[in-house]
């Protein structure tokens, strides 16, 4: 039987008594479904799954992305996005600073992703401790918590999320190659709302993140600036995190309207972490 257990953070519950590799009843999905609109993520500890079980039960919530950077996708599979430090014949097998910054996936999209599956192949370890943890903050308990002043500012204006602004972002890994002009012209920066509303629960979420979100419309450039930097302080606030901390077999589910994240890069080879994610396909945030 299926047993949700909240973390007691903000956010995030862990489930136990399914396993993902079988087919999943349609009573057990609107559960898992149901729980994760609550718990905005869960985790699903001990899995062991198959590159095709990973899709199929990522399927079941809807249409998957295909990741734009085939180069970081596992060989056979767009859907399979790689995020991993390790070098193979000399070329790196996936993303290997991927989420350094809070952010939440595609904000910078004109359809942000909805969430994310996020399995643990390889988990890098250190005097029996794991590195490599995973941050997630709560944006409905950080835009509940805002002053009023700050929601009757923000009400009904628009944040822009640029994803040439946050790919030029100084990296531990170095510089990265610059953009062609054919790929910026392929990624406009992007006008959300600054508080959306997320389509299945109805609940207000935050919607500015430090990695991409780079101007409140409407607003002088001082302000808007201060305003962001003040945004970017509050949600990243303990009360509003959690911090999982992985087992290899974990395979974790985020809602990217109602969370951001961010990765801990506090490993380096030969420690090796090898992570494997479905996208799913979002809706335009409103
Ligand atoms: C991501 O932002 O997709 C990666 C997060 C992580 O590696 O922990």
């Amino acid at each position: 039987m299926i047993t949700v257990t909240p973390t007691g953070a903000a956010l995030g519950a862990r489930i136990t008594g399914v396993d993902l590799s079988q087919p999943v009843d349609d009573a057990t999905f609107a559960a898992i479904e149901n729980a994760l609109h609550q718990h905005e993520v869960v985790v699903f500890p001990g899995q062991t799954l198959t590159p095709e079980q990973h899709i199929a039960f990522s399927r079941r919530f809807g249409e998957l992305e295909h990741h734009v950077r085939l180069d970081r996708c596992r060989p056979g599979y767009p859907e399979l996005f790689v995020v991993s430090n390790i070098i193979e014949n000399g070329k790196p097998i996936g993303s290997q600073d991927a989420g350094f910054f809070w952010h939440s996936d595609l904000c910078y999209a004109a359809e942000p992703s909805r969430g994310s599956l996020f399995y643990a192949h390889e988990i890098p370890m250190q005097d029996g401790q794991p590195r490599g943890d995973t941050l997630f903050a709560s944006m409905t308990a950080a835009y509940e918590a805002l002053p009023d002043s700050t929601k009757r500012t923000l009400a009904g204006r628009k944040a822009v999320n640029s994803y040439i602004a946050g790919y030029s972002r100084e990296r531990k890994s170095g510089p990265r190659p610059q953009l062609t002009p054919e790929q910026r012209a392929k990624t406009p920066d992007m006008p959300h709302p600054a508080v959306r509303t997320h389509p299945v629960t109805g609940k207000k979420c935050l919607f500015v993140n430090e990695g991409y979100t780079t101007e409140i419309v409407g607003l002088p450039a001082e302000e808007s600036r201060e305003l962001l930097q003040s945004l970017f302080e509050h949600l990243k606030q303990d009360r509003f995190v959690y911090r999982h901390r992985w087992t290899q077999g974990d395979f974790l589910i985020w809602d990217n309207c109602s969370t951001q994240h961010r990765a801990v890069l506090d490993y380096e080879l030969p420690l090796r972490r090898r992570m494997e994610r479905t996208t799913l396909r979002g809706s335009v945030p409103f």
